[in-house]
């Protein structure tokens, strides 16, 4: 079949976007690459997969007052900070921080199932009376959706998540606000579908771009390896057409994963993509590819902040088609880090302010 002509469009305005699964890191990293998804976007959901990971309401107030210390002047970012549930987690402080305006949200690492999980949770079944008292609260909580069980093939430990402990977790608590983060799968699009308003979804650049042969082209590719991996082109174009789709339940999280490039290529590689400073200009090509750019806005500037419960940004951003390219490397913590889309050209830019 004929691929139809791209839309004759070539700018578009939206209220600025969020990312609303992002790791800024710590430190020098932190230094290097928070400007670019300050430049991008106007807040960020945090994760907290630090070394020492962000654990309580009072490490995350801390995390919070270290980002916004290193936010370049006259920078308009808001950090949203969220908690990292392990299997000593205390209800009453991750209630209390949410309350006072601390915590946007819990994360759930299963334990080992991705970079800095290690105190992840062991046994997901005993967090119930968190989750029960989360789904109380209002309080979100955000899932990394793989099993970790090495029986498992990795490319099946999403949809195998969501039919062993999804499905259960969302009928045992039918009013806990769930985000299911970096969706990869077609079962994951029909579980979001068919779950209700409670339950939604982030989707990354990466899993738009590319399926699991990019890891392999002609070689090992580091650069293209995160958790959880990219599948089979069938699940890609699911992502696709749920993401330009213009459903609330899909919105915008990069899962931006800075690694310098050592720990990339490697005998044993980090996992993670770093698509922070470019993200905007992937996502639209995927929409634009889609003839679905009138669904752009909601993907990344309304559906977020409608889940989340908080004010679409005041502020706009224009996007407009131009040639970009992508630089090789970018410059971080006394070496570099290899961006998604390394050495390609975009189409689309934002648009300089006047
Ligand atoms: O690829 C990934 N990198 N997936 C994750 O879940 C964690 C992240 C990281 O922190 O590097
Ligand atoms: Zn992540």
């Amino acid at each position: 079949m004929q691929k139809s002509p791209a839309s004759s469009i070539s700018r578009l305005t939206i209220a600025r976007p969020d990312d609303w699964h992002l790791h800024i890191r710590d430190g020098e990293m932190m230094a290097a690459v928070l400007p670019h998804s300050a430049h991008q976007f106007a807040r960020a959901i945090i994760m907290p997969n630090l070394p020492r990971p962000v654990v309580t309401s009072a490490d995350a107030a801390a995390y919070r007052a270290r980002i916004t210390a290193a936010l370049p002047q006259g920078t308009d970012f808001t950090p949203l900070m969220t908690a990292y549930l392990t299997d000593h987690s205390d209800a009453t402080d991750l209630i209390d921080g949410h309350g006072a305006g601390i915590l946007t949200a819990a994360k759930l690492y299963p334990a080992h199932a991705t970079t800095g999980s290690q105190h992840g949770v062991t046994d997901i079944a005993a967090l119930y009376p968190i989750f029960a008292a989360m789904e109380r609260a209002g309080m979100p909580l955000l899932l990394h959706g793989e099993v970790t069980d090495r029986d498992v093939d990795i490319f099946d430990r999403e949809a195998v998540f969501i039919e062993r402990t999804l499905v259960p977790m969302a009928r045992d608590f039918p009013s806990l606000r769930i985000v299911l983060e970096h969706i990869t799968t077609r079962q994951a699009v029909d579980f979001i579908d068919a779950a209700g308003e409670n339950i939604a979804a982030t989707i990354t650049p990466q899993h738009l771009h590319i399926n699991r042969n990019a890891m392999f082209d002609g070689g090992i590719r580091p650069h293209a390896y995160c958790l959880p991996v990219a599948k089979r082109e069938g699940h890609r174009i699911a992502l696709c057409r749920a993401a330009t789709s213009g459903s609330a339940k899909y919105f915008l999280g990069t899962d931006s994963a800075p690694h310098l490039v050592g720990a990339k290529e490697a005998a044993c590689g980090c996992a993670g993509i770093f698509n922070a400073p470019f993200a905007l200009e992937s996502y639209i090509q995927i929409f634009d590819e889609a003839e679905a750019l009138e669904n752009f806005e909601a993907f990344a500037s309304l559906s977020g902040p409608a889940f989340y419960r908080l004010p679409v940004n005041e502020a706009r951003v224009t996007l407009e088609r131009a040639e970009t390219p992508v630089p090789e490397q970018i410059t971080a913590a006394g070496s570099h880090i290899i961006p998604f889309h390394a050495g390609e050209v975009l189409g689309w830019r934002i648009a300089p302010q006047l």
